[in-house]
This record gives C-alpha cells, sequence and structure tokens, in this order.
C-alpha cells in the first residue's frame, strides 16, 4: 500500500478545531495559557534544554532505573501490546520529542500514520527535528481534552506521562473515548508497589517534584470499568505497563 500521501493534511483532517502551523507541528492551544502554577517536573518538560538532552540521556537514564527495562525493549513490547502491525492510526499522548512516535511509526503498516501530541513548545520542536517521517505529524494540545472526534485511533498510548498531569484520570477516560472498536491502549506510568516505609518517602519525593504515584488497581479498574477488555498489566519496580482493548 501507499505511504501516507501528506501526514499534515491527514492529521489537520483528523483535528476537530482549527489548528496553526508551527515549527512544523499543528498548534491547537496558541498561546492560550496552560497551566498558571506549573510544578517542578511541568517546568522541566518546557525546558528546551531537557528537551534537547530527553532522548539521548535523560529518558535511557531514568526510565532503566525505575523499571529495569531497556528503552529498546520498551518500544518492542508498545509496538507488540499495541498490535501496530494491523493498525493505520497511533496517537501517541505526550509524545515528548517524538522519542516512541517516530520509532512505533516504522512498525506500522506503508499507509500508517502515527500522531504525536504534547503540550510543550520546545518538545514537539525536537521532535520535528529528530523523529519525524512520512508516517508521523506532531500536534500541540492538551492530553485533557484530546483534539480529536470519537473512535478516530486504532492505537492510543501514553507513556512516562499521566503521573506529572494534573487529571490523569480523565486523559485515560479520553484516551478510551478516541480510540476504535478493536483498537488497543497502552500505558506506562508510576507504580507504588514498594513497602510502606519505601513507598511514603518515594511519594513525599515524588510530590516534591510534581509526580504521582499510582496503586496497582488505578488504571486496570478504569479500563474495565470503561468496557475494556483483555487488560493486562506487568509491574516493574516503580513502573507499570497496563494495556487493553476495545470489544470489535
Ligand atoms: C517524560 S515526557 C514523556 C515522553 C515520552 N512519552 C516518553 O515516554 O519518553 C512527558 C511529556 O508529557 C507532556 N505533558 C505533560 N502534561 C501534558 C498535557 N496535559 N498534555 C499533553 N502533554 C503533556 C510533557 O510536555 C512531556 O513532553
Amino acid at each position: 500500500m501507499a505511504s501516507t500521501a501528506d501526514p499534515l493534511q491527514t492529521t489537520r483532517d483528523l483535528l476537530d478545531r482549527p489548528a496553526t502551523l508551527r515549527h512544523g507541528f499543528l498548534d491547537v492551544l496558541g498561546k492560550s495559557v496552560v497551566s498558571e502554577t506549573p510544578t517542578l517536573a511541568q517546568r522541566a518538560m518546557n525546558s528546551p534544554l531537557v528537551a534537547t538532552v530527553y532522548e539521548r540521556v535523560w529518558r535511557p537514564v531514568a526510565f532503566y532505573v525505575a523499571s529495569g527495562v531497556t528503552t529498546g525493549a520498551e518500544q518492542s513490547r508498545a509496538a507488540e501490546a499495541l498490535a501496530l502491525s494491523g493498525a493505520h492510526r497511533l496517537l501517541d499522548i505526550a509524545c515528548g520529542p517524538g522519542n516512541f512516535t517516530g520509532q512505533l511509526a516504522r512498525r506500522l503498516p506503508d499507509d500508517g500514520l502515527a500522531v504525536g501530541l504534547d503540550i510543550s513548545v520546545p518538545m514537539l520542536t525536537r521532535a520535528v527535528l529528530d523523529n519525524s517521517g512520512s508516517r508521523t505529524c506532531y500536534v500541540r494540545g492538551d492530553a485533557g481534552t484530546l483534539p480529536f472526534g470519537d473512535e478516530t485511533f486504532d492505537a492510543v498510548c501514553c507513556f512516562g506521562a499521566l503521573y506529572l498531569m494534573p487529571e490523569p484520570f480523565l486523559v485515560a477516560h479520553e484516551m478510551v473515548r478516541v480510540l476504535r472498536p478493536g483498537g488497543r491502549v497502552a500505558i506506562l506510568t508510576s507504580y507504588a508497589g514498594q513497602p510502606a516505609p519505601v513507598r511514603k518517602a518515594m511519594n513525599a519525593g515524588a510530590r516534591v517534584i510534581g509526580l504521582q504515584m499510582f496503586e496497582r488497581h488505578a488504571f486496570t479498574e478504569l479500563f474495565t470499568s470503561s468496557g475494556l477488555v483483555d487488560v493486562q498489566q506487568q509491574t516493574q519496580r516503580s513502573l507499570q505497563f497496563v494495556t487493553a482493548a476495545k470489544p470489535g
């Protein structure tokens, strides 16, 4: 099959609101204030310096320490869990510098499209520079109010980000809303599964920088009660990977 003719135009057609083209990505937020009082973690994600070192240094080191899983293994696990070889449209929420969007786009069929959505201009600017291709497009938007209609994507993921969002459960519901029947979701987020004293210290430390630690059942129950099936979970140190499918 032919590759997606124009990923920018195809993505624009999928959006449910107007967008302006900015530094190579589509922006549905413009100058609207996203948070008046950003946390330390949110400020870091808006720093051009962090955006520059994130993919090659910050991400591989921090996530390996947190889970014992390498980035390459994470990418393969994600592609399999999302059944990408049979998917046409992937939405990567909180895509950062496109470090998963670009890799996962390669696992889609030739006519597939991977849309990376993030709120940070520096992260998206890097995504366009470092992880663009004929099957990718980037959008600046808020994960809490996804700018897409219901049942738009065959696969929806959100890695390494729910714990720094003010309303993570709303975002998870948004993921389910934009997922097509028969499609699959995958998330990677924090896991508060340590023994009580360690866990208390980790929760306190996380709160200081603006991160949330989630209980084992927080997302498995949300997905189940939203009607998803085949809900599976892996926990590794302080991270959990959860996948599920929308009945076809
Ligand atoms: C740690 S990075 C994760 C990047 C990538 N998904 C990964 O796994 O490495 C977290 C990203 O979440 C984004 N983010 C935070 N709040 C957001 C929101 N409300 N909507 C969209 N993106 C958001 C940040 O801008 C940042 O790029």
